[in-house]
């Protein structure tokens, strides 16, 4: 957004801290210890939580990975460096590593190979002597590639380390937390929910999509339900169109393999996207527990019209990014990056114009985008709403007003911003009678009204998972409804390799293809701030 004034919003009252309970005792495993996802993101969170006394005293982490070399001590000064390169703790305090450092302890295991649980066992059991049998909490984190979920959880289950459990207050607890990407396809997500539910409880499974952690994603509920001026207008009535915009700057480093597999729509739309979609059209719960909050969500994401390959090429954009400057820096183009093919025609960017067939949004187009390399990185929704029907102030063409726009933004500086317009001060009035109009934005960013950033999104989601809230965590009718959004336009792309792949470069806002799309709607796509 550019332009306009901006206008601080402050809290009206003292903020009271939130009622945050403490972890229930429990020993979280993590397979896949040494991995890039724990060292930069759980280890971090775990840090986080002991140093605001959110976990239990009991409390002890389980490393395990294939590396056999590896000891406790060996661990310990492995996740020691980790911390200490971490971009989400600015300084490692010495005594609280003294007390996280002792809570750690490794063990060596290929975990496609069941004989190796019986070892993972026996640790666990050192680990757990201290604790009575209805302490004995197991957390185990799946912080390892998809091509082995389907193996670890087998086997974790015959091994009855994980053992099934009818309900979701029996004691100790078992809990699993699967990582994304939760399939490849509506049909392969199938496969593994059923594998899974066949072994665990629902109550037990914890798909993990890392955006439902960030404070603005929830906070849309809160934006939405807490307040009594937006949702009369949150409708087709008074919304003329959603802007959900995902933009990393970064191209895929080193996940070159990776990417060639996923691809933006498999990487970005099934999951993060879909998620801020269905937070913004889902229908207020009567409650706010984990299963009425995803009840409306999966309402919602099956009244999303179906891609057709008749509807595709109208609605959707594919494109791949080309050499460019970011940041002053010339960087290479999707097809020159490490473990990409030459003739890749794998999406880095698509852009989507998906409609909701229900009484709140019928005929609302909902636009989408993501890609890497784009101009900044940034992630927002951005609510547009219907211009006035009438103008009667004189000299302002109808075409010359920003509409009002409601933007919730993820990241970073996540926030909410609303533009208005208002009266410029003075008087130009008396020669032509015109008033001059100009919008302003009211701006509120939880860094400046509360005096601090928002908790990471592994942070509140692990300590969701230690309690047992699973509000911010994906069902299995939720994951196999958005795939059924999306699994068309895989399909679709996949079967119909373009002739000519269109291009962005690095550093701008995307294919010239996507301002089509949106432009033949009569709407420009927002440029997001950095
Ligand atoms: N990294 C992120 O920022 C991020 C973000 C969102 C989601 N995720 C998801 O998180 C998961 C982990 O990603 P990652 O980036 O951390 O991957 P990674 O760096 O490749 O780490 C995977 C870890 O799993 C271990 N592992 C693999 N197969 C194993 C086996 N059979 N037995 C024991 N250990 C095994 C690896 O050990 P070896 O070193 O011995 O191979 C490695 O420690 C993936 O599902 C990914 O999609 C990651």
């Amino acid at each position: 957004m550019t332009g306009g004034t901006v206008i601080s919003a402050r809290p009206a009252t003292q903020v009271q801290s939130p009622n945050v309970r403490r972890a229930d005792p429990c020993t979280l495993v993590i397979f896949g210890a040494l991995g890039d996802l724990s060292r930069r993101k759980l280890l971090p969170a775990i840090y986080s939580l002991m140093k605001e006394h959110l976990v239990a005293d009991s409390f002890r982490v389980l490393g395990v990975s294939r590396e056999d070399g590896q000891t406790d001590d060996t661990f310990r000064t492995e996740m020691r460096k980790a911390l200490g390169s971490s971009d989400e703790i600015e300084d490692v305090d010495a005594d609280l590593w003294e007390e996280l450092c002792k809570r750690l302890f490794y063990c060596s295991a290929d975990l496609t190979c069941a004989e190796d649980y019986q070892r993972i066992g026996e640790r666990l059991k050192q680990i757990e002597a201290d604790r009575p049998e209805e302490q004995r909490n197991r957390l185990f984190y799946l912080a390892v590639p998809p091509s082995v979920f389907e193996a670890i959880v087998r086997n974790l289950s015959q091994s009855g380390l994980a053992p099934r459990t009818r309900t979701a207050d029996a004691r100790p607890w078992v809990r699993v937390v699967i990582e994304k990407p939760f399939g490849r396809s509506l049909e392969t997500a199938q496969q593994l929910n059923d594998l899974v539910l066949g072994l665990f409880a629902e109550h037990q499974t914890y798909r993990i999509d890392h955006y439902l952690g960030k404070e603005t994603v929830q906070n849309v509920l809160v934006l939405r339900f807490a307040n009594s001026i937006f949702e009369p207008i949150w409708n087709r009535q008074s919304i003329h169109h959603v802007q959900i915009t995902a933009a990393e700057s970064v191209g895929v480093e080193e996940r070159g393999r990776y990417y060639e597999e996923a691809g933006v729509v498999r990487d970005m739309f099934q999951n993060h996207l879909m998620q801020l979609l269905s937070l913004t059209a889902m229908e207020p719960p009567p409650v706010m527990t984990a299963n009425a909050v995803r009840d409306e969500k999966v309402k919602v994401l099956k009244s999303v019209r179906w891609m057709t390959p008749e509807t595709i090429p109208q609605n959707a954009v594919r494109a791949q990014y080309t050499p460019g400057a970011m940041a002053g820096k010339h960087v290479p183009g999707y097809t020159q990056e490490k473990d990409v093919a030459p003739d890749s025609t794998v999406p880095t960017f698509a852009a989507v114009r998906l409609y909701i067939d229900n009484w709140r949004w019928t005929g609302v187009p909902f636009y989408l985008r993501s890609g890497k390399r784009l101009k900044h990185r940034v992630s927002e929704i951005a609510v547009q709403f219907r211009t006035p029907p009438h103008l009667m102030f004189g000299g302002q063409p109808q075409g010359a007003m920003r509409p009002n726009t409601l933007v919730m933004r993820v990241q970073p500086n996540e926030g909410v911003s609303l533009n208005f317009e208002v009266k410029v001060p003075g008087a130009a009035v008396a020669l032509t009678s015109a008033i001059e109009i100009a919008p302003v934005d009211m701006d509120f960013t939880y860094a400046e009204a509360f005096g601090e950033v928002a908790a990471p999104a592994y942070e509140t989601l692990l300590l969701d998972v230690m309690i047992g809230e699973a509000t911010l965590f994906t069902r299995s009718d939720e994951v196999e409804a958005a795939w059924r959004v999306i699994d068309p336009l895989i399909q679709y792309w996949d079967a119909h390799k373009p002739k000519r792949m269109p291009t962005y470069a690095a550093g701008s806002w995307g294919p010239r293809e996507a301002d089509e799309l949106i432009e033949r709607d009569g709407v420009e796509w927002r440029e997001p701030a950095g």
